[in-house]
């Protein structure tokens, strides 16, 4: 009974004045074939919703856009008999996608959203809704992730940003499947954080001025075939050139906004080592009924271990996009209409 009428939204107007984003007058989307409403409880901001915010993410959006890629609520309505079991459930949800890298105009910043009912990802009890807006984008990264490195028999993996949430996800079930890891951070905060609070063995600290020199050393010893990139710039040359016969590295993220540098192609070539990429949309969008409901499934477990730092009003997007991008290691940084006047 709420379709149709006016709800509250973080909107931005137009690629040229992303930062201009107010709370503004939307109406309650009505759930088509194949779709459900959920009633919005908290909505994460990710650094893909940070591209976005800032009119830095490529793709063909449709102006003005509500942001906002995953989020999490009650489901409060079904368009069809396909979505109606879900009907009053707790869940996380991902933005509604005709196509990767299309998004519809309306994301999870708002009062109401809808998405596909296979987009949905029923929560559990003790799982906050803070925590359940994480369910999409970094868990099945981690998953989509080290099914790959399963593949590819990984004796160990090197990863950097390693106290983001993602990589706090990595190390898990990395550690599930016995395979080691070798953190970098930036900070010796992040250091102490990730040896004290997630009993990390291997942690070395980017900016130690013989840092180099102890990857190597640890390299020596623990035969990293794989590493996860998720900086550019010239660390991604460093990782690479630590790994041995057949190495991979593989691009995720942009955190540096710098270009992939310091490839050494000798060896690249002797060491038949390659650069690969993960996207999870398309990763997702490759899987069958059965592989998707599994890695969901896989999902589901590392969703509780999401750190909530702080929240905001959807009027308040700017605000907590500042908090966010100047505190990521704190944890991650919420929307949520209850705090929106
Ligand atoms: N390809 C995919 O499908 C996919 C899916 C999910 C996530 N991602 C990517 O995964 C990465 C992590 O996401 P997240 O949500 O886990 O992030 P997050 O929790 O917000 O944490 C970001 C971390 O990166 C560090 N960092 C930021 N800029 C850095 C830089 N220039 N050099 C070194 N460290 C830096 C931050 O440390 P400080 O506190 O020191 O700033 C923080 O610890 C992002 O790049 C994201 O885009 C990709």
């Amino acid at each position: 009974d709420k379709v149709g009428t006016p709800m509250k939204a973080t909107l931005l107007t137009s690629a040229e004045e992303p930062a201009s984003y107010s709370a503004t007058t939307k109406k309650v989307p009505k759930p088509g074939p194949g779709q459900v409403l959920i009633k919005v409880e908290a909505a994460v901001i990710n650094p893909i919703d940070a591209y976005l915010l800032t009119g830095k993410l490529p793709g063909n959006h449709h102006w003005p856009i509500v942001p906002g890629y995953e989020g999490a609520g009650v489901v409060v309505a079904a368009g069809d008999a396909s979505g109606e079991k879900l009907v009053g459930k707790r869940a996380g949800f991902s933005r509604f996608q005709e196509a990767p890298g299309d998004p519809t105009p309306d994301g999870s910043y708002a009062e109401y959203a809808i998405t596909n009912a296979f987009q949905v990802y029923p929560i559990d009890d003790h799982v906050t809704f803070e925590q359940g807006s994480c369910s999409f984008i970094n868990p099945l990264t981690a998953i989509g992730v080290i099914e790959r490195a399963k593949k590819y028999k990984t004796k160990a993996m090197i990863q950097n940003a390693a106290a983001s949430q993602l990589a706090r996800m990595y190390a898990k079930v990395f550690k599930e499947n016995n395979i080691p890891v070798i953190n970098i951070v930036r900070r010796k905060e992040q250091v102490d954080l990730l040896k004290n609070e997630y009993n990390a063995e291997y942690v070395l600290n980017s900016t130690d001025p013989d840092f180099d020199a102890q990857l190597a050393k640890l390299s020596e010893q623990l035969q990293p075939d794989l590493a996860l990139d998720a900086i550019g710039g010239s660390m991604s040359g460093q990782m690479l050139n630590h790994l041995g016969q057949n190495g991979v590295l593989i691009s995720y993220g942009q955190l540096s906004g710098e270009m992939i540098c310091g490839i050494n192609p000798g060896s690249l070539i002797f060491k038949e080592q390659r650069l690969e990429t993960f996207l999870v949309f398309t990763w997702m969008a490759s899987l069958n009924d059965q592989e998707s409901a599994r890695a969901i499934a896989d999902a589901k477990k590392l969703v509780e271990g999401v750190v909530v730092s702080k929240t905001y009003g959807l009027h308040e997007a700017k605000e907590a996009l500042a908090y966010y991008q100047a505190n990521m290691t704190a944890g991650k940084v919420f929307l949520k209409p209850s705090l929106t006047p």
